[in-house]
């Protein structure tokens, strides 16, 4: 586990949308679209920035709406003059969009710390990372027999279909909705998986039921806030990421949102988006944004739209759908909160059972699905500029640390957890969606020329999801565009392309 730690996705479903018209893609002339706008400027609409004037080339107008930091769930806060991630904070050495970014920006990788890691059941402490992997192994082997082998084979095999998706969006394939895409890359069992309990699923493979206890519910607890009934599919994506091979983004992850939106030659305009409807012209179809600025409120046609937002009622977007025919019903389900308290100050490693903290040999405290307890993790923080000689204070030294919570931390809760402190910096997120294996996913494409990036949450949650989903829309809308009808939710890929090479 890293420095700090990850979390999330999940699965809406069947909002009615409107089944995509041909005709009213690109204009028959083959004209190029002259304005483009994208909602949200987390990872998810920075990228799908970067990826729009990749495929429409230079002339195209692209306008980038945020009403509040650029970033959005990637996010820093000030402790004593250092940054530290409040936000998505680890990003796995597979998540091939993400390195891509940190390359072609010239930014700078942030070393993982190590540090070790232990579980907490309320009461004790009842698994600990040591410094030697075998005996790791050992234990592991000894406690929980072969579920441990069985596990990290599941993982692998999904993690090594998941990458597929990145041989077929070089070769320029775009799927128009996130089962086609899941079921392009891994055929029914994934979409399978979507709608399963990750629980049924492992005791399936036969991994016990202890080893999900102990091992499993914690990683899904500090990832997502949620337990094992979350669908299978989400389960399998944060267990790669409490594989080995993390990093992060040296200054901060969110440098990648302003570095790819520059890099992009985007507009951005601070401004929330209130509201979007279809305009039928000489011009074909538009659609008219309205929006409010820091000096008004004003309103601008585009020819496509890429909504990069989550746009659940509880995550309060604030962005109406109007005049569509029929009318968009509300994405349905809800986001989870879960609270990230920035605390420095003194560990009271008592608590965990240590009462001497210069004994207390753990950097994160992972824990099992316990009702009493208050928090779902809490793990000593670097900055996210390391110098060189960087060294990880010791749990008796006053230090950095980030808890996890579903509910906001009462002063009480604090004073059990901490001998003493200095400071406490609180940020609520809506984290993740809430998920639930009866969801479905929801659409990507809303209106002919109007797209919605976040579903793909509802598969997986993380900074390289929003990234895979920024560029297969960015492909979508163009075949779309210039009615190319033979790059978008085609057939055995795995096969064709490897025959086209
Ligand atoms: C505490 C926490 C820890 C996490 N840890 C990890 C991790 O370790 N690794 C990982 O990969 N992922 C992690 N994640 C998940 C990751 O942060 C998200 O998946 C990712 O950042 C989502 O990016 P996005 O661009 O799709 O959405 P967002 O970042 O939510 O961006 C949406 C943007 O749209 C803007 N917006 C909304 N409505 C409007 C409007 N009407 N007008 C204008 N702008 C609007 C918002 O202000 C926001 O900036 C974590 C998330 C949280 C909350
Ligand atoms: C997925 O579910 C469908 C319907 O229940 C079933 O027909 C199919 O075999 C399943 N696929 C896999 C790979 O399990
Ligand atoms: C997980 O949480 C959900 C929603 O809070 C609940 O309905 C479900 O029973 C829980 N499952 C387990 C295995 O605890
Ligand atoms: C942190 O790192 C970023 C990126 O390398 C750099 O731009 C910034 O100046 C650094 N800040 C400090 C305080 O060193
Ligand atoms: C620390 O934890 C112990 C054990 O839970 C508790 O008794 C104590 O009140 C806590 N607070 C301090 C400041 O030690």
């Amino acid at each position: 586990m890293g420095c700090s730690l990850l979390p999330l996705f999940v699965a809406v479903l069947a909002a009615r949308f409107v089944v995509a018209d041909p005709e009213e893609h690109g204009p028959v002339d083959g004209a190029p679209p002259s304005k483009i706008a994208v909602v949200g400027a987390g990872i998810g609409g920075s990228a799908t920035a970067h990826f729009l004037r990749q495929h429409f080339g230079p002339e195209v107008q692209v306008d980038v709406f945020e009403k509040g930091e650029v970033g959005g769930r990637l996010a820093t806060v000030t402790v004593n003059h250092n940054d530290y991630e409040s936000g998505g904070s680890i990003i796995h050495s597979l998540n091939l969009h993400m390195q891509e970014f940190v390359k072609q920006l010239g930014l700078k990788y942030r070393r993982n710390v190590a540090g070790k890691m232990a579980v907490f059941n309320g009461e004790e402490v009842i698994l600990e990372e040591t410094d030697w992997y075998l005996l790791d192994l050992f234990r592991l082997w000894w406690r929980y027999g072969i579920s441990f082998i069985r596990l990290q084979m599941w993982v692998e095999e999904i993690m090594e279909k998941f990458m597929r998706i990145y041989k077929y969006q070089a070769h320029g394939y775009a799927f128009s909705s996130v089962e086609e895409l899941l079921d392009s890359l891994g055929s029914s069992g994934f979409i399978n998986m979507t709608r399963r309990p990750l629980s049924d699923s492992l005791l399936e493979l036969g991994v016990s039921q202890r080893f999900i206890d102990e091992v499993i519910a914690p990683v899904m607890r500090i990832n997502y806030g949620q337990n094992v009934s979350i669908p299978a599919f989400v389960g399998a994506v944060s267990l790669a990421g409490a594989q080995n091979n993390l990093w992060a983004v040296e200054g901060g992850n969110k440098l990648v949102c302003s570095g790819l939106l520059k890099m992009a030659s985007a507009n951005l305009l601070q401004a929330q988006v209130n509201s979007i409807s279809p305009i039928h012209s000489g011009e074909g179809l538009q659609y008219q944004l309205s929006f409010t600025t820091a000096t008004g409120t004003a309103s601008e046609l585009y020819d496509i739209v890429v909504l990069a937002t989550p746009l659940q009622a509880s995550v309060g977007s604030g962005v109406q759908f109007q005049g569509f025919t029929p009318p968009f019903d509300e994405l349905p389900g809800s986001y989870h909160s879960t609270v990230a308290t920035i605390v420095h100050g003194y560990l009271n490693t008592s608590f965990f059972g240590f009462p001497d903290p210069r004994l207390f040999p753990f950097a994160s405290v992972l824990t099992t699905d316990t009702p009493d307890l208050f928090f779902n993790s809490v793990a000593s923080v670097c900055p996210v500029n390391i110098s060189a000689g960087f060294r990880r204070k010791q749990p008796q030294e006053a230090g950095v640390y980030k808890v996890f919570s579903p509910q906001l931390l009462e002063k009480s809760q604090l004073k059990t957890l901490f001998r003493s402190y200095y400071s406490v910096q609180v940020t609520e997120w809506q984290a993740c969606p809430r998920y639930s294996s009866s969801q479905r996913l929801p659409p990507v494409e809303l209106h002919p020329n109007l797209y919605y990036l976040n579903g793909i949450e509802w598969a997986g949650s993380a900074m390289e999801m929003s990234s895979v989903a920024a560029k297969n829309i960015a492909l979508l809308a163009y075949h779309r565009w210039n009615r190319q009808t033979d790059m978008v939710d085609q057939r055995d890929l795995v096969h064709r392309i490897k025959t086209e090479l």
